[in-house]
């Protein structure tokens, strides 16, 4: 067993649909974690199904659904997120989520990140991913800069197996995760 396989790794889609495109690349990203050995939690739509954020409530208990998400964030070295673009930002279901784990405790604080993104637009959610990318930053965590991956045209992007027909795009998604996991293990090395 080498260092990489003591790394966690909690994978969210921004997207509950059922045939998405971003759950498909999460799943592509994760298994090249796992090859990599590090143990990946992908998130079931249950994770991201929470009540509306509102401030008036915080007074009160904070809903179990939450804490569940804010106990997986906290477990976790790193993030990946695969975002949707709505409307040229990220789906109000992912800032909700992202909102709602900030309360309170910050679990994000000091996590390494790598966000990634598939739309049927000719931008593969660039601009989703600039929003994505300033939300984790003001929560603390520490995004990957480069390689950068937009999967565009998403609804002919995937493979019937769901791999990536541009292998330009699988060569980035697999850079990126190695990066990140490396990256993960420097600074868990460097804490200990
Ligand atoms: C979209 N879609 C979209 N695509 C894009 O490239 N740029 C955009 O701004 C938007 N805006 C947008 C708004 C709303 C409300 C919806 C429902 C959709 C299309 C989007 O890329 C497509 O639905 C993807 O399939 C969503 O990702 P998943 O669910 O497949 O992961």
């Amino acid at each position: 067993m080498n260092a990489i396989s003591q790394l966690r790794v909690l994978a969210i889609a921004g997207s509950l649909r059922k045939e998405s495109y971003n759950k498909r690349a999460l799943l592509l990203a994760a298994n090249i974690a796992r090859e990599s050995g590090a143990s990946v939690t992908i998130a079931e739509n249950e994770l991201l199904q929470l009540p509306l954020f509102n401030e008036d409530t915080l007074g009160e208990q904070i809903p179990n659904s939450v804490l569940q998400l804010k106990e997986n964030i906290q477990w976790a070295d790193a993030l990946f997120i695969a975002t949707p673009e709505y409307n040229h930002s990220i789906p109000g279901v992912l800032k909700n989520a992202l909102d709602w784990a900030s309360i309170q405790t910050n679990p994000f604080n000091g996590k390494i990140g790598a966000i990634f993104g598939a739309s049927i637009g000719i931008n593969g959610s660039l601009r989703a991913q600039l929003h994505l990318r300033q939300i984790l930053t003001a929560l603390g965590v520490h995004v990957i800069e480069q390689p950068q991956v937009f999967i565009r045209n998403a609804a002919h992007a995937f493979t019937p197996e769901g791999l990536l027909v541009d292998k330009q795009d699988e060569q980035l998604l697999t850079q990126l995760i190695e990066k990140t996991l490396n990256i993960t293990e420097l600074l868990k090395k460097g804490l200990q």
